[in-house]
């Protein structure tokens, strides 16, 4: 048995871990490729966040589920670098709107070189991602525009907030689906179509992704708040500070609604107060750390990735299989 990849997944199989080792190093490979540019200054900007690190989550899942057909066909390396480069450019922007401070464990692109170089340097990223899909045929570049589109439209309703008369939970999951399962998604399609699978398992493989990516995201989100920043490469508490509600925090004000328990009154003043003011944000982050909503959240995480999982089921049993099963338990439980 070998560790691979980013969440140490336990691969029984000595073929399947070669292939996605291959796979993952010609990812890289083709990432400071496609991050290369004739002004210096672009290549180190773009090279920035790629040579920081990062988990590599979404090549590693097309990799896992190009297993499925021809692990080496042509287009699977390349449209793993499509799908990294988009998240990547999508950091980039986030970081923008998110005002955040670090990623990846360094200085993000807007503290490093200030908005404008960060916001540009996402649309260089953009670019040459779409510059490699024209290669891959007019139905991955549907495929990716529908998904960018989705991705976009996630980012906005977090910031525009539920309509009137919408529940804040089902605004929140939308959100998730549409930011983070959107593009998960693409990769376990791509990696699927592009090796040349069955359409069913092509089908099965990018609602798994949908369903992964958005446990993903509900993981990110309880890490915001329950992790630290060596762990993670970020700042805990961005979602708080920027007031997001994520669902530790939703599930919060529901308690704190139907029971009204004073320390849960509290709790919601305080986030209702100025968080960015450091003590306040300190102490409504100690608080979350060790309130219930937390565990609640985490309940909801892993029910999420249950469902994921239990999408897999009619795929044939293999080690791929197995690795993308085991894929459910590692995000939900990853320290970062
Ligand atoms: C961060 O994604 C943004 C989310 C969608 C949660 P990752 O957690 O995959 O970030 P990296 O690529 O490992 O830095
Ligand atoms: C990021 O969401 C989603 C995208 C980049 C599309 P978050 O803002 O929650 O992710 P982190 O925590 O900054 O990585
Ligand atoms: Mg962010
Ligand atoms: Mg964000």
């Amino acid at each position: 048995m070998t560790v691979v990849g980013p969440f140490g997944l336990s691969v029984r199989d000595q073929a399947l871990e070669a292939d996605v080792q291959t796979g993952l190093a010609a990812v890289e490979a083709g990432l400071l490729d496609a991050t290369k540019s004739e002004v210096p200054f672009i290549t180190e900007a773009a090279q920035h966040l790629v040579r920081a690190g990062g988990k590599r989550f979404r090549p590693l899942l097309v990799m896992l589920a190009a297993q499925f057909g021809d692990p080496y066909a042509p287009g699977v390396v390349p449209s793993a670098v499509v799908v990294e480069l988009t998240h990547l450019a999508t950091l980039y922007h986030d970081d923008v709107m998110d005002e955040a401070e670090v990623r990846r464990g360094v200085p993000s692109a807007n503290v490093r070189w200030g908005n404008s170089v960060a916001v540009l340097t996402g649309d260089f990223l953009f670019a040459r991602a779409s510059h490699i899909l024209a290669d891959l045929g007019p139905e991955a570049v549907r495929i990716q525009a529908e998904a960018f589109e989705r991705l976009v439209t996630g980012q906005i309703l977090e910031t525009a907030g539920p309509r009137d008369g919408r529940d804040p939970v089902d605004h929140y999951l939308d959100v998730l689906a549409g930011k983070t399962g959107s593009l998960v998604a693409v990769s376990g399609r791509f990696g699927a179509m592009m090796s040349g699978a069955d359409e069913s398992v092509v089908d099965i493989l990018t609602q798994y992704g949908e369903r992964l990516g958005t446990a993903f995201q509900l993981a990110d989100d309880v890490l915001d708040i329950a992790s630290d920043s060596h762990e993670s490469g970020k700042t805990p508490g961005t979602d708080l500070r920027e007031g997001i509600p994520t669902l530790p925090v939703l599930h919060l004000r529901a308690q704190a609604a139907q029971y009204g328990r004073p320390e849960d009154l509290e709790l919601v003043a305080l986030l209702d107060g100025d968080l960015t003011d450091d003590a306040r944000h300190a102490e409504t982050l100690r608080r979350l750390r060790v309130h219930p909503a937390l565990e609640q959240a985490r309940r909801d995480t892993v029910r999420y990735a249950e469902e994921a999982r239990t999408t897999l089921a009619p795929l044939p049993e293999c080690y791929a299989k197995s690795a993308l099963e085991e894929l459910c338990d590692a995000v939900v439980h990853r320290a970062g």
